[in-house]
């Protein structure tokens, strides 16, 4: 059967068009962003064929199979890339939320055994097929807000089941949903409670019964710990990534999320492909990351709903370190996905300019999760995952008009996401 084609003309901004886009992008890269103003964009099948000016095209030849969408007006920009997410979870947990607004904070919430260990006792008592169609429900909708390809991590389970079952529930998104999806072990998220006298024999526990079975399964592509006070110590930390490389598992690791303790440097040091958080980030972080292959991503969301420090990424992007940014989506500190808002926030309170923050949330996104050849930019054998804005006068107003939405369509594999 002939391959179904769709032609979008008058395209008043198309962002991110390069064929050869060097992922991820760094310093004033990202401020001067490809784009072509009044532009065509050819799909085919699920893929991008082609695309330029309007002027240079050279109109319709083959009618087969073709829809012509007219896009006068309206921005076509790359689908988010979301490289940091906890969307596969097990319950709400606004009843912390209210106990913050009366002023305990989120330390203080995880050690009364809220938290994370909160999240992972109702995890542990949900049944596989129940989290599967609740996760289904969720990724349907982050779909619908835009987004296009999406990392997911365990660390709800914090026992060898709990913790398998959750990433067979991301697994079978990966096969049953359209977008590209990557999955991250985080059994080093919290210390259970039986092991909070003995921490390093948790540690034992992911390192020697866990992974191999993540392993056995194929359950995950990447590894990742909590470095942070109270959860597991830097040690900690690279005990899990060394283990996590011998079965070939890169590391992403949540670091300097409340202080630093040292994990930037041994993440760069270990090749880890991103550390996640930074709202911390001290002279010695930037020095380790300047020399290391390592991204950082920034997880604005999180500073909203906690009140914390933004990352600091306007000095990462003038001391060319790549930067991407991502939802961090949990129930706990971050319960939106909608990375909508996320570009809002990027502009808003990390003073990015809107190109900037769009390269961060796409194409240094993709990078991130190392999908950088199939999804973040527009270009010509690359998926058709693509945002068509409403009307708008320029791209500033999408981050701009925070809470609006702005989405006309969203494109997954060169067909209208319903
Ligand atoms: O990235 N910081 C650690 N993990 C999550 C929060 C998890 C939770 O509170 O449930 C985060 O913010
Ligand atoms: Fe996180």
């Amino acid at each position: 059967m002939e391959q179904t084609k769709v032609l979008i003309k008058n395209i008043k901004a198309l962002y991110l068009a390069d064929e050869n886009i060097a992922a991820p992008l760094v310093g004033s890269k990202m401020k001067d962003l490809p784009f072509l103003e009044n532009a065509y964009l050819a799909v085919e099948g699920d893929h991008i064929v082609g695309y330029g000016l309007m002027e240079d095209w050279e109109g319709i030849t083959d009618w087969n199979n073709l829809e012509i969408i007219d896009a006068d007006n309206q921005i076509i920009y790359p689908t988010y890339c979301d490289s940091h997410t906890h969307m596969v979870f097990a319950n709400s947990r606004e009843e912390e939320f209210e106990d913050r607004i009366k002023g305990l904070s989120y330390e203080e919430i995880a050690q009364r055994g809220g938290g994370i260990l909160n999240s992972a006792k109702a995890l542990q008592q949900k049944d596989e097929d129940t989290l599967f169609q609740e996760a289904k429900q969720r990724l349907d909708k982050l779909i619908k807000l835009g987004t296009g390809a999406i990392e997911i991590k365990s660390g709800y389970g914090l026992t060898k089941d709990a913790e398998l079952k959750m990433l067979r529930v991301a697994k079978r998104l990966q096969k049953e949903m359209p977008i590209p999806i990557k999955t991250t072990f985080l059994g080093a998220h919290a210390i259970p409670p039986e092991y909070k006298e003995k921490p390093d024999a948790y540690v034992d526990l992911i390192i020697n019964e866990m992974l191999p079975a993540v392993a056995e399964e194929k359950l995950a592509d990447y590894i990742d710990a909590f470095c942070e006070k109270g959860y597991f110590t830097a040690e900690q930390t690279e005990r899990v990534i060394d283990a996590g490389a011998k079965y070939g598992l890169k590391a992403k690791i949540h670091v300097n999320q409340f202080n630093a303790m040292g994990g930037v440097e041994l993440c760069c040091k270990k090749g880890a492909i991103s550390v996640d958080h930074l709202e911390i980030l001290t002279d010695k972080d930037i020095a380790a990351l300047k020399n290391s292959s390592t991204m950082a991503v920034g997880l604005p969301s999180c500073s909203f709903f906690l009140g914390l420090d933004y990352t600091d990424g306007k000095k990462l992007i003038s001391e060319n370190i790549p930067l991407a940014i991502a939802s961090d989506f949990n129930p706990g500190s971050t319960p939106s996905g909608n990375m909508n808002f996320v570009f809002s926030l990027a502009c808003v309170k990390m003073k990015l300019l809107p190109t900037e923050a769009l390269a961060a949330l796409t194409i240094n996104g993709a990078k991130a999760m190392e999908l950088d050849k199939e999804v973040g930019s527009i270009s010509v054998g690359k998926k058709a995952n693509f945002i068509i804005t409403k009307p708008v006068k320029n791209l500033a107003y999408i981050p701009y008009s925070f809470g609006e939405n702005n989405i006309d369509k969203v494109f997954i594999n060169g067909k209208e996401y319903k």
